[in-house]
């Protein structure tokens, strides 16, 4: 079975109905990030970034998968298929994806200030100040924040190795080291880009680029794939 690799970002969720970061009207627009999501920001103002999260939590559980994601768990149809995702949303799960990477955290999780190995699901989407760990220590946003380690990208480097198809949905390559991870994928592996303002790579060995909503576009190049994998 070829192995499909795939790396998503906001504008995978975005025709879910949540915002993107730097498109117009994104998230980041509305907000400096340096406000919410860095260690500082934590430890200038707790209630600030645990109202952030919580809107963004309450949000992700009001919207639902769109085709994109959905097509996606076709693919493992005919596939080995690795989601390696930017987004801390729950959407790729809530599709039925099986294989899930999250780089940059999970919005409905929550992890001990004092032991980063103790990590706890989030009932209900409010995260307040005094819901403690086990350790008595209050529980944080389980997010990489600007600044963190991004603990995920030594297996997501691995994997990006190891695609004979990967795929880039929705993501401005902007942020790192996530925005690497295609430098790893062989020379000879075919890459698709979805995106429809998809800037040139011109780096990139045998990419093809879809100037199209995720929506639109990764169920149209599911289709293709499934159709060549006969
Ligand atoms: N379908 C496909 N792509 C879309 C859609 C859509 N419907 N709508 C927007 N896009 C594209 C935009 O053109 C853009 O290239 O999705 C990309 C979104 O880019 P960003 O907003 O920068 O989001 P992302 O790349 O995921 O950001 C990476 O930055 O702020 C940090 O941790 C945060 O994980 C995030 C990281």
């Amino acid at each position: 079975m070829k192995k499909i690799v795939v790396l998503t970002g906001a504008g995978i969720s975005q025709e879910s109905g949540l915002k993107t970061f730097r498109d117009d009207g994104g998230l980041w627009k509305e907000h400096r990030f340096e406000e919410l999501a860095t260690p500082e920001a934590w430890l200038r103002d707790m209630d600030l970034v645990l109202e952030f999260y919580n809107w963004r939590r309450k949000q992700m559980y009001e919207v639902k998968p769109n085709p994109a994601h959905l097509a996606l768990v076709k693919l493992e149809e005919k596939y080995d298929v690795q989601i390696i995702t930017q987004n801390v949303d729950d959407l790729h799960e809530r599709a039925g994806s099986k294989n899930i990477l999250h780089l940059h955290g999970e919005l409905g999780k929550a992890r001990s200030t004092v032991d980063e190995s103790l990590i706890y699901d989030i009932e209900g989407w409010e995260l307040k100040k005094g819901d403690c760990c086990e350790k008595g220590s209050q529980l944080r946003p389980h997010i990489v924040w600007f600044g963190e380690a991004v603990s995920n990208i030594v297996p997501a480097i691995q994997i990006s190795g190891t695609a004979d198809i990967f795929l880039v949905i929705g993501t401005s390559l902007i942020v790192y080291p996530a925005a690497g991870l295609i430098n790893y994928v062989p020379e000879e592996s075919i890459k698709y880009l979805v995106d429809p303002s998809a800037k040139p790579t011109g780096h990139v060995s045998n990419l093809n680029t879809i100037r199209e909503k995720a929506g639109v576009g990764v169920p149209h190049l599911v289709k293709q794939l499934l159709n060549e994998a006969d």
